[in-house]
């Protein structure tokens, strides 16, 4: 081959497809893909995406009207749909953009670059691998190729920074059934990975200097249900630790799924960071009931309650659905006094959308966009308010802060994260980047902290 093939990945929607594109990258990198960011470069385009709301399937379509030219100029482009609108539609999106060449769910991203070398070799386009309507599973092949560990990558450009965060997949799928939640249909039953390949792989990360790591999964404290030998999730996080990760964390769990030992964790386990991503939903216990949530207000508040005793400086954040079908305003009234109770450091709300094959779908008493709108509005105002009482809380404490880059937005000044996830912005020289340094927060803001290096 005279020139190296390039591939041009772009991610929609969580973590996991970040880390699937990016395990795919790699995968692509080791058959002699380079990888760009340039899609007028790229001799293969794969959209990575997310169906959780509609809006994000949306985007995806137009993307792909955008690069239909491209495949004027070179008639070799191979454009592929991957992630879970790749799953909802399957042969639909072939048939609604003809200039695909490739559809494939997520369970599928393994074997693409195989097909990527039959495609090139001639084979015929407009291949669909998905579930086709069914609900997909994952086979142990797929799923230990989308993990690691990490496969050897060509030595790094001069001066270029080491990866200082990562995720690493402890389980795929999702078995838990949220009435508006469209994720068990798209990536399939739960599905644990073996704990040797998560140790082996958070082993190399941390080697490889990563200083921040995050165990991820749909429903990552149900780890280990129906795999036989599989440590609890709280032993895993602690044989992850053990590795001598200096900052662990884990997304998303359940707040049904919280027992007493992983409570505890927060208080005894000191890598385990002091941030919390704990999605409520709502704070009304009709629509938690409706939703299939298993808790009520009252459990997911001693929940809260017993994190903070564990751990009493634990930022919180939560996802929350307003105009959920049968949201009466007393229901909407009910999730914002919950807000204000909890206090969350940040907040991701969500305006109900209808998804395929959902029970939500069919409930009666959907709500107009307007007054969907209107509650969306009325509680992020009140979130913001919250948000940055907590963030200016912060004035007068040193935090620990990983430094991971140079600030966009003023010379001189470095952008890091502390072990609570709040981002630090403060001034020191770039030799920082990479370490861990104390700093002494001055202000808080919307989004971010300010602050000023401390003595160490
Ligand atoms: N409509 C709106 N928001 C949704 N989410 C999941 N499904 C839907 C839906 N149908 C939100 C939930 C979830 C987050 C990832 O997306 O809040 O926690
Ligand atoms: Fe979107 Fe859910 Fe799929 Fe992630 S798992 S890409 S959030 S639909």
């Amino acid at each position: 081959m005279t020139e190296a093939r390039q591939a041009c990945l772009i991610t929609f929607g969580c973590q996991m497809n970040e880390y699937d594109s990016g395990r795919l990258g790699e995968l692509l990198s080791a058959r002699g893909w380079t990888l760009t960011s340039d899609r007028a470069a790229a001799d293969f385009i794969f959209f990575n995406t997310c169906s959780i709301r509609e809006k994000a399937a949306r985007r995806v379509l137009n993307h792909l009207e955008q690069v239909r030219p491209l495949k004027k100029g070179k008639p070799g482009l191979i454009i592929a749909v991957g992630g879970c609108l790749a799953e909802q539609e399957g042969r639909t999106l072939l048939e609604r953009a003809p200039w695909l060449d490739l559809v494939a769910g997520p369970q599928h991203l393994p074997e693409i670059p195989e097909i990527l070398d039959r495609m090139m070799a001639g084979e015929r386009a407009g291949l669909s691998l998905t579930g086709a309507g069914h609900r997909p599973a994952w086979s142990r092949e797929n799923l230990s190729a989308l993990g690691g560990p990490e496969l050897p990558r060509p030595p790094a450009a001069a001066g270029a920074a080491r990866r200082l965060t990562a995720s690493v997949t402890i389980m795929q799928g999702c078995d838990n059934y949220c009435a508006y939640c469209v994720v068990p249909y798209l990536r399939g039953p739960e599905m644990s990975r073996p704990a040797d390949d998560i140790l082996d792989e958070a082993k190399a990360l941390l080697e490889a200097g990563v200083a921040d790591l995050t165990l991820l999964g749909q429903n990552v404290n149900s780890y280990g249900r129906g795999l036989a030998g599989a440590p609890s999730f709280p032993e895993l996080l602690v044989r992850v630790a053990g590795l001598g990760a200096p900052r662990l964390r884990f997304t998303t769990s359940h707040p049904k799924d919280f027992t007493p030992e992983l409570i505890g964790l927060f208080g005894s386990l000191p890598a385990l960071c002091e941030s919390l991503h704990l999605p409520v939903q709502s704070g009304s216990d009709r629509i938690l009931k409706a939703m299939g949530r298993i808790y009520d207000r009252e459990s997911y508040l001693r929940l809260v309650a017993d994190l903070r005793r564990a751990r009493p400086d634990l930022a919180l954040s939560t996802d929350v659905i307003v105009g959920f079908p049968g949201e009466s305003e007393a229901d909407f009234e009910a999730t914002l006094s919950l807000v204000e109770l909890v206090g969350y450091d940040s907040m991701f709300s969500f305006k109900y959308s209808d998804r395929p094959r959902t029970k939500a779908a069919d409930m009666p008493g959907k709500l107009p966009e307007e007054e969907k709108g209107r509650r969306l509005s009325l509680l992020q105002a009140r979130q913001k308010a919250v948000t940055l009482a907590k963030n200016a809380a912060h004035a007068g404490q040193t935090l620990e802060v990983l430094v991971e880059r140079i600030s966009g937005r003023r010379q001189g000044q470095l952008t890091g994260r502390a072990r609570n996830y709040k981002l630090v912005h403060f001034d020191g020289p770039p030799e920082l980047i990479g370490r861990t340094v104390p700093v002494l927060i001055t202000e808080g803001w919307a989004a971010s902290l300010r602050g000023r290096l401390a003595e160490a």
